[in-house]
């Protein structure tokens, strides 16, 4: 009897070890996923692939996975998670497939997991909160809180996901009064490396509440839910005005000006500054945004933080409307197809003479990539987007943000480098400059004292160390959150966007 019994434990450890082998073979990920889950997994060559595979910059579209899983609710985001982790099967995760590298939210030989289906939209019965699916993306969200004259601190472009933007950090509209999106959220439901269905606010897991707040998700779990705090807000006032480039070094410093004494006058203020090359507009071109979220009166005045544009003679293009966020948002999507990097930076705000100077340097470089480009389309933007003394201060609210920005610091200046362009051939030459070209922004701003260090995550190139640019405190602080979260490293296979590396 007694032996027996053992034997049928035995017997059964001889199975489960078996079974445990077998289940550990990374390519039945996907039959496994497809048994758990039917009808939510979807096999190269169907339609349902191809249309789970689009994304923004064509690169990413590239990374062809073995399947796309598509889970419809958060239980099945956990069997997803149980069953990739036990197959420790390479994995990545996509929202609004917004990022520009390959592999950001794609991957190759693994399971790319669409949050498209988690798509609800709940508004609190109090008009405070608005819990938002993570496959939303900004236009659904501002379609559904528009015309209840409510709005979040997110994303400015309509397309873009809600996911990627919120974990990276996430400017807006309305950043200079609230802060950055993750300032924002009241909760996340997050599903961790065990399959754990788990909440992260400053009352419960707060820890890795701090740590999805600018420390982006692939480290930490698939965010299931966030749960944002709204306010009322009516249409916005939005201008741009559009110059030669030539006048750069006459917007720059009133431009420089506006980030430093401007925008901590009036919190309501928002701006950013665009020089780019279009061979359209006859060479470079300045594009200077200006948002305002009270209207001015009459509504086709400028509120007087953005007044010293005005006086700048010749633009190209001047418009200014009052709108809203969804009409806003969606003109200024970004049309899909090209391939993109995106690269940044941070400097002290305090200097115009050196944002001059960057332009000098960004416009030497340009010449070297389009003599490479042989002709070939090659589109390079230099933006620059404050980070004001207003955002410093707000990002210190629920307990402080990853990102390990000191309010001390002083306002900063985000330098932002994008390319898009078509040639595939042209990816290795284009990465390589913007490398080189940030690399000699930061020596400079080095040596003139201007140097921050701060790399946003959302703009950052592939190779860029975000998480070790927020400084020695947050890198081991979110190192040591991981490893609580995470103890085994099974998020180790979740390809993309900017691991902690040990
Ligand atoms: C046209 C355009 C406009 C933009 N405008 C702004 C702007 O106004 N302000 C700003 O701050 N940034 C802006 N960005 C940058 C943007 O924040 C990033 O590109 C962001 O990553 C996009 O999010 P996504 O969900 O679309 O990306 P995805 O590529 O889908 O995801 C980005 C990363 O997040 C991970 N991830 C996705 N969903 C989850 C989840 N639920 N849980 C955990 N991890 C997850 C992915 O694995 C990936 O690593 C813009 C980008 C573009 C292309
Ligand atoms: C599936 O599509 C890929 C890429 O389009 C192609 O190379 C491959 O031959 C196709 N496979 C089948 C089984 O049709
Ligand atoms: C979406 O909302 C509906 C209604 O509140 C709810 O029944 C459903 O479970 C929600 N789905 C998800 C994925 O949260
Ligand atoms: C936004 O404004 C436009 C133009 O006035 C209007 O047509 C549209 O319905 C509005 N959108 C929402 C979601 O309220
Ligand atoms: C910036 O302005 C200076 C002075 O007008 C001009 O020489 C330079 O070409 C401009 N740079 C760009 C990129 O337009």
């Amino acid at each position: 009897m007694r032996t027996s019994r053992v034997m049928v434990a035995v017997l059964g450890q001889l199975a489960t070890t078996v079974v445990g082998k077998r289940t550990e073979c990374p390519s039945n990920a996907c039959a496994s996923l497809a048994a758990a889950l039917p009808g939510d997994v979807a096999y190269p060559n169907t339609t349902s692939y191809q249309q789970a595979n689009s994304y923004w910059s064509a690169r990413q579209a590239e990374a062809l996975p073995d399947c796309f899983v598509s889970p419809k609710n958060t239980e099945a985001v956990s069997v997803v998670m149980k069953i990739l982790t036990a197959r420790n099967k390479p994995f990545t995760v996509k929202s609004g497939g917004h990022t520009a590298f390959m592999g950001g939210s794609s991957v190759t030989a693994g399971v790319t997991v669409d949050l498209a289906n988690l798509n609800n939209i709940t508004v609190s019965e109090d008009g405070q909160t608005v819990s938002v699916g993570p496959g939303n993306r900004w236009i659904d969200v501002s379609q559904a809180l528009d015309p209840l004259g409510l709005a979040v601190v997110g994303g400015r472009a309509g397309d873009v996901g809600v996911s990627g933007l919120i974990l990276g950090g996430g400017i807006s509209y309305f950043s200079e009064r609230k802060g950055w999106a993750c300032d924002n959220v009241r909760n996340f439901e997050v599903v961790v490396a065990s399959g754990d269905i788990v909440n992260a606010s400053p009352e419960e897991n707060e820890d890795l509440y701090w740590a999805l707040r600018g420390g982006g998700g692939s480290n930490f779990g698939i965010v299931t839910r966030f749960d944002l705090a709204s306010f009322e807000q009516g249409d916005i006032w939005s201008s741009s005005l559009v110059f030669a480039g030539a006048l750069n070094t006459t917007l720059i410093p009133l431009f420089q000006d506006l980030t430093v004494n401007g925008l901590p006058s009036d919190p309501d203020g928002h701006t950013y500054f665009v020089l780019t090359h279009q061979p359209a507009f006859g060479g470079y071109i300045v594009l200077t945004s200006f948002f305002h979220a009270t209207i001015p009166s009459p509504p086709d005045s400028t509120p007087p933080i953005f007044t010293p544009f005005r006086s700048v003679p010749g633009p190209l293009f001047d418009s200014t409307s009052v709108v809203n966020i969804s009409t806003q948002s969606q003109s200024i999507n970004i049309p899909y197809g090209s391939r993109q990097t995106w690269w940044d930076t941070t400097i002290a705000a305090t200097s115009a003479d050196f944002m001059v100077e960057i332009v000098s340097l960004f416009e030497a470089r340009n010449d070297a990539l389009f003599a490479a480009a042989g002709g070939s389309p090659v589109v390079p933007f230099l933006n620059f987007q404050p980070i004001s003394t207003n955002v410093l201060s707000a990002m210190r609210q629920r307990g402080g943000n990853s990102m390990g920005l000191d309010a001390s610091g002083g306002p900063l200046m985000i330098v932002q480098l994008t390319v898009s362009w078509e040639d595939p051939s042209l990816d290795a030459i284009i990465e390589e400059s913007l490398q080189e070209l940030i690399g000699v922004i930061e020596r400079r701003a080095e040596e003139l004292g201007l140097g921050n260090g701060f790399v946003y995550m959302n703009y950052a190139g592939s190779t860029q160390r975000v998480q070790h640019r927020f400084g020695p405190d947050s890198e081991k602080r979110l190192k040591a959150i991981a490893k609580k979260w995470d103890p085994q490293g099974k998020l180790a296979q979740w390809r993309g966007y900017f691991k902690l590396e040990d």
